[in-house]
């Protein structure tokens, strides 16, 4: 039943005629608008467009076909049932051609009219319905995503909902599958999109710099603070305050950014003036927050205060074909970026990047297609043409470390190359190395077995990253790196 305040416009030159419309119409619909010539009707139509248009055919200035047209070719969302006189029933089924819902030939009575108009409004609201749908189902792409499969559909609905709200959003998900995407992409469906969205890596910064990194110091707060500096909190303010890695932040700054979002006011290093600020919070780990929670690494209170709204962001053998949606669009940019022809991939390799397990997610894949691209020329990618660990031909490999997958049960697909520093070495005097040498390539070595992801080599390392950030800061002022 149409809801009493459906916009109706009555188009009707006859003012008896209309009046007689608009007392029918009154028990379900309050909101009738009566015009007499098709200009007016179209004047309104500009002004908002109704859920229902009764359209007389035979108007002073125009013909009612006319203003048929023009709701058909601007494709407004509503209803059109026309009115006719005996008579001129073809010209009715001519304008259903063009669009129109239903007619009603004159004389009609009060009930046929009002039966007409339900059924339209409940045409109207399942095509929206339907709409809908299609809109939740089909999307391949949102914001920086891509990906059409089931479970990145319930993310990015989650996302449309949630992106309205202040409330903090908490991502997890295993390396490289987009949870920088998510927090930008959060960032851009809200109403602050166009405010700052202000990104800082919590394992990235030394420990002694993020109290000042997220809130600013005052001029002479410490040894080389020689101007006043605003943190990422203040430049966040009316945006989006993005934390990464926010697992590796250390302890004392857990205590200061749960009083931040207690009392939604800072104070500087060194500064003795509370500041207030107005942001959304999002943050985001690859590691388990709960295990960290009960391992006494990150403090319960903070982490229930920052995981008001989780959104877990699937491991890509877990997104169906998506692997080949996302290969096929790098494969076109990457192609384009590096002046080269290729256009496809042949099923042999699109079955060989559908199998193999990714243990780096997406940013893996950037690094296969990439490499692919830049090494070999041709249309069409074949097999030879993939890198190990895909191109392995079969039984001649070991299987990948157990640590890639995440979740125990990757590595079960695809083969892979045992690195060459696993092969047992003779030890003799000449090939023994300096100690800082040996720490130097596990560390480097496990950066590159976790596609240059820090926070997660050092968790492999079972040391900080914030260590491993030191000591390449050392290495690199020593040339040793
Ligand atoms: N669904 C996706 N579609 C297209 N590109 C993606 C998608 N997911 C991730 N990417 C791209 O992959 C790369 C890694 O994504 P991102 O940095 O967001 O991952 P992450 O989950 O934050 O990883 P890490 O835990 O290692 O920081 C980026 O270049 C990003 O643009
Ligand atoms: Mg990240």
């Amino acid at each position: 039943m149409p809801a009493r305040s459906t916009p109706i416009l009555l188009v009707e030159d006859t003012p008896s005629l209309a009046r007689v419309y608009a007392e029918f119409l009154k028990k379900d619909c309050s909101a009738v608008t009566t015009v007499e010539t098709g200009a007016a009707a179209l004047d309104q139509l500009a002004d908002g467009v109704p859920r229902i248009v009764l359209l007389d055919l035979q108007l002073p200035d125009m013909h009612g076909m006319d203003v048929l047209k023009r709701i058909s070719a601007q494709a407004l969302p509503c209803a059109v049932i026309i009115i006719t006189a005996h008579g001129s029933v073809g010209v009715a089924v001519e304008a259903m051609r063009y669009g129109a819902y239903d007619f009603l030939v004159k004389p009609f009575s009060a009930e046929r009219l009002t039966v007409t108009v339900r059924n339209a409004m409940e045409r109207l609201r399942l095509a929206q319905l339907v709409d809908s749908f299609e809109k939740d189902l089909g999307r391949s792409r949102y914001h920086g995503f891509l990906g059409s499969s089931l479970a990145m559909q319930a993310v990015y609905r989650i996302i449309d909902s949630a992106a309205s709200s202040r409330a903090t959003v908490f991502i997890t998900g295993e390396s490289g599958t987009g949870k920088e995407v998510c927090a930008e992409a959060i960032h851009r469906q809200s109403p602050r999109a166009d405010r700052p969205f202000i990104a800082i890596n919590c394992g990235a910064i030394p420990k002694d710099l993020m109290e000042s990194e997220i809130f600013g110091h005052m001029k002479g707060s410490f040894t080389g603070a020689v101007a006043d500096r605003e943190g990422a909190a203040a430049r966040a303010n009316g945006g989006t305050l993005f934390l990464d890695e926010i697992c590796e932040l250390a302890p004392d700054l857990q205590t200061k950014l749960l009083r931040f979002i207690q009392t939604g006011t800072f104070t500087p290093v060194g500064g003795s003036r509370l500041e207030k600020v107005d942001l959304r919070i999002i943050c985001a780990t690859n590691r388990d927050p709960l295990r960290e929670v009960e391992e006494g690494r990150f403090r319960e209170d903070l982490y229930y205060r920052l995981h008001v709204i989780p959104i877990h962001l699937p491991p890509l053998r877990e997104r169906e074909d998506d692997v080949l949606e996302i290969c096929r669009q790098f494969l076109a940019d990457y192609s384009r970026e590096e002046g080269k022809g290729f256009a496809r991939f042949s099923p042999a390799a699109e079955q060989a990047l559908r199998t193999y397990h990714w243990p780096g997610n997406v940013r893996q894949v950037q690094n296969v297609v990439r490499n692919i691209v830049v090494l070999h020329d041709g249309d069409t990618v074949t097999p030879a043409m993939l890198p190990a660990p895909l191109g392995t031909p079969a039984g001649t490999a070991a299987p990948l470390p157990a640590n890639g997958g995440g979740n125990g049960h990757g590595g079960a697909h695809a083969p892979a190359h045992a690195p060459a520093h696993f092969a047992p070495q003779a030890p003799s005097p000449k090939t023994v190395k300096p100690l800082w040498e040996v720490e130097r390539d596990a560390i480097e070595e496990a950066i590159a077995a976790c596609d240059g992801n820090i926070p997660r080599a050092a968790a492999l390392l079972e040391i900080s990253a914030s260590t491993i950030y030191r000591k390449r800061l050392a290495w690199q002022a020593e040339g040793k790196l």
